[in-house]
């Protein structure tokens, strides 16, 4: 997603007041939990969700937790809705082996989705035909950061965040764990692919590549990732699959208060691959 290839203006196709599938690239869905209350969440949106949602939305012991998986299985079910004038409602989903969902009715168009959500915000990138994998980590790390590159990082990544202060290590080494996250949801095998066994670099102006992989088959240059902070509150990242030679477009589209409408924002980069929401 090299800033010099990114469009920043996205407009609703007049026809139908619907947005255009994402066919050249990944739209970066998300919601604040503050977007509604608790009460008003269910009171809008419980119909939409299916048996199984609202099984697990029920056995949620906190409400917080509850109203959390509400809004981020409804920003699926949203973001679905606003390409193609269906309910939200009417989507139905399957899941993979290693438990990825994805999309399996009622629409012919290959659209694939990955989700994540945290504590206040969840987020949700969608493409049209490749895999996407995204996740969304609360600022600052509330894991020791320093085990958890002990225990998923590969050695070159270990280096690179010993070399930094604390904090910068701190910051740069949840960045490298969102980005490993984003690159096994996209693959759709999760925690099942050990962390350390593949790797990501920065370059001079900050992007972020993966450098090499061990045992996983995937050629390196298919990949791109973009990261995003979110209210300086929330560091994100997306992967993005088979994007060799395309022309990328990456939109962020916030479902805002006070009825969880889109608003399509325009992307400010910070530095390469590097946005603030
Ligand atoms: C499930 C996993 C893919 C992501 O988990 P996570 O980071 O806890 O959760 P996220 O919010 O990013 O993603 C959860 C969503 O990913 C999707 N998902 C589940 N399994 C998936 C898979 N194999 N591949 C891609 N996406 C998957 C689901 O939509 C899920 O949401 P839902 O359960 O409400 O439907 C997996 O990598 C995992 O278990 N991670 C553990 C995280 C951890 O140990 N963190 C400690 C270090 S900071």
């Amino acid at each position: 997603l090299n800033e010099d290839r990114v469009i920043f203006e996205r407009s609703p196709n007049s026809a139908d007041g619907c947005l255009s599938p994402p066919f050249d690239g990944v739209d970066f869905w998300y919601v604040h939990a503050d977007a509604m209350t608790p009460n008003e969440a269910l009171e809008r949106f419980e119909h939409c969700l299916s048996t199984d949602e609202k099984d697990t939305h029920d056995r949620f012991v906190f409400e917080s937790d509850r109203h959390s998986y509400l809004l981020s299985h409804v920003l699926v079910r949203l973001a679905l809705s606003h390409y193609l004038s269906l309910p939200p409602k009417c989507w139905t989903f399957r899941r993979g082996l290693h438990g990825k969902p994805s999309l399996s009715g009622p629409t012919e168009i290959p659209m694939k989705f990955n989700l994540s959500h945290t504590t206040g915000v969840a987020v949700c990138g969608v493409t049209v035909g490749r895999e996407v994998g995204v996740d969304v980590e609360a600022l600052p790390a509330r894991a020791n950061m320093r085990e958890v590159a002990a225990r998923f990082f590969s050695k070159p990544e270990v280096e690179l965040v010993q070399k930094l202060t604390p904090e910068e290590s701190d910051q740069r080494s949840l960045e490298l764990w969102t980005l490993k996250e984003s690159f096994v949801k996209a693959l759709g095998l999760g925690l099942s692919l050990e962390p350390n066994l593949f790797g990501f670099a920065f370059d001079s102006g900050g992007t972020p590549r993966l450098e090499f992989t061990t045992g996983v088959g995937e050629p390196l240059q298919d990949w791109r990732f973009a990261r995003l902070t979110l209210r300086s509150s929330y560091t994100a990242a997306i992967a993005l699959q088979d994007a060799r030679s395309l022309n990328l477009v990456l939109h962020a589209i916030e479902l805002v208060p006070p009825n969880l409408s889109p608003r399509i924002r325009p992307l400010t980069p910070n530095s390469h691959n590097y946005w603030t929401l």
